[in-house]
């Protein structure tokens, strides 16, 4: 453990307050927790961007660069595989789609496991060593459970996943056996097993690794940090992301405030987040004015098919902070804006295609201007959903008219077979 805690845990509901190196995830109430650091962090924005041209593998790392903000005094500690330093890309055919004049896609998908989890993960793992934890856990729809094991395994801990069975991309599961995760495949929903590992860490000595985990969400609020320096600190007018457990929209809001009060940014961005119509319980109780009321998720954006959002209050709070909205879109508008992004050569996985799904929609309705200045967050790989690729471009997609299938042609092995088949 670090000589110097500079920060305490913060519970969101009653502001309870816990020492920083104690081992809880919730509040006596069973709030949820804030790290909240006292002092100054001792950091400028000037000495983030030095850091840009540094070949310390701290700086190098898209999270650890921005360390005084994130877990000080980390140092001997960190477990890194080089997570963000994550691609800023315009996109004139996807501006064009959505009805804007400009967007950027911030791909998250370029961390070292294929997902923004990543940003959290080195933070979580490193935690899990200055506590001396051996064993660790997560519930995941996939994504989670992928960067866990492959940092587990960086640290030589031992890492148990939950997945929902039969729900998780192939990519993500092959990613936990790959890296040698105790891989346990729940007869239930994610929300089953994220039930299941608190019970499970209560009474066992595993360390929690799901965004409850308030480490965590420090670590990704270095997604918001680091867009904004890639946008050389001018404030986009809006960042908009996917909601599904809502930790990654608390840490965006949390690091934004952040970096606001520091004075590194002169006024904040509006976030907008975006569920899928079949796992919206956060879009409905946002609608209603509401407390969330949990349900059935089901969606092909597995990503996100989570009915009962742990994250729910904290993200609620970032969004009035940032004057932000939460909208829906369905599986049909996912698949498309998926093909879309897919095709301008970007690619992500579905649920991070809802990003440009719902984007589209809020500048249809006017929420979104069609001069604003729009940072979307595209928070997987294209490769993580293999199976759903294949299938919608054979149009295979249950339920999904293929509109811009790209199916695989059969050709005999022969040049004049192959020189029809191209002019065709
Ligand atoms: N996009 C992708 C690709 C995800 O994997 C997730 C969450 C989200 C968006 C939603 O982020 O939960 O912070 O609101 N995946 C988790 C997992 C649940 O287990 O991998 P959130």
């Amino acid at each position: 453990m670090a000589d110097s805690i500079t920060w305490t845990l913060v519970c969101v509901d009653c502001a309870s307050t816990f020492p920083g190196d104690e081992l809880r995830y919730r509040c006596t109430c069973g709030g949820t927790l804030d790290v909240v650091q006292s002092g100054s962090p001792g950091i400028d924005r000037e000495t983030v961007d030095e850091r840009l041209r540094s070949r310390h593998p701290h700086d190098r790392s898209g999270v650890w660069r921005f360390r005084e903000l994130i877990l000080p005094g980390a140092d001997d500690a960190i477990v890194t595989r080089g997570e963000g330093r994550t691609g800023l890309h315009p996109s004139k055919a996807l501006a064009a789609w959505v009805g804007l004049e400009s967007i950027v896609l911030k791909h998250e998908g370029e961390n070292p496991t294929g997902s923004f989890k990543d940003r959290g993960m080195t933070v979580g793992v490193t935690q899990a060593m200055r506590l001396g934890k051996r064993r660790v856990a997560c519930a995941s729809t996939g994504n989670t459970s992928a960067s866990m094991a492959a940092y587990a395994a960086i640290a030589g801990l031992e890492a148990y996943v939950f997945v929902p069975a039969g729900k998780v991309a192939f990519g993500k599961l092959a990613q936990a056996l790959a890296y040698g995760a105790r891989t346990l495949e729940i007869e239930g929903d994610f929300d089953d097993a994220m039930t299941l590992v608190q019970e499970l860490c209560a009474v066992e000595d595993v360390y929690l690794l799901n965004s409850i985990n308030p480490f965590r969400v420090e670590g990704q609020k270095a997604i918001g940090f680091e867009l904004l320096q890639d946008l050389e600190w001018e404030v986009p007018d809006w960042i908009v992301l996917p909601g599904g457990n809502l930790g990654n929209v608390t840490a965006l809001t949390k690091g934004l405030g952040e970096l606001h009060a520091l004075g590194w940014i002169d006024r904040l961005p509006r976030v907008a987040v975006v569920q899928a119509a079949g796992a919206n319980p956060f879009y409905t109780a946002w609608t209603n004015g509401a407390e969330l009321v949990p349900v059935r998720a089901e969606t092909l954006a597995t990503a996100i098919r989570i009915g009962a959002p742990v994250s729910w209050r904290k993200a609620l709070r970032g969004l009035h902070a940032t004057n932000g909205v939460v909208t829906q879109v369905d599986d049909v508008a996912i698949v498309e804006a998926k093909a879309r992004v897919d095709a301008a050569g970007i690619g992500a996985e579905p649920a991070s295609c809802a990003t440009v799904a719902g984007i589209r929609r809020l500048v249809q309705e006017g929420v979104i201007a069609k001069d604003a200045r729009v940072a979307g967050i595209l928070t997987g790989h294209v490769l993580k959903d293999p199976g759903l690729v294949v299938d919608y471009h054979k149009g295979e997609l249950a339920g999904i008219e293929s509109t811009l299938a790209n199916a695989p042609q059969r050709v005999a092995a022969d040049l004049d077979s192959l020189r029809r088949a191209i002019s065709g």
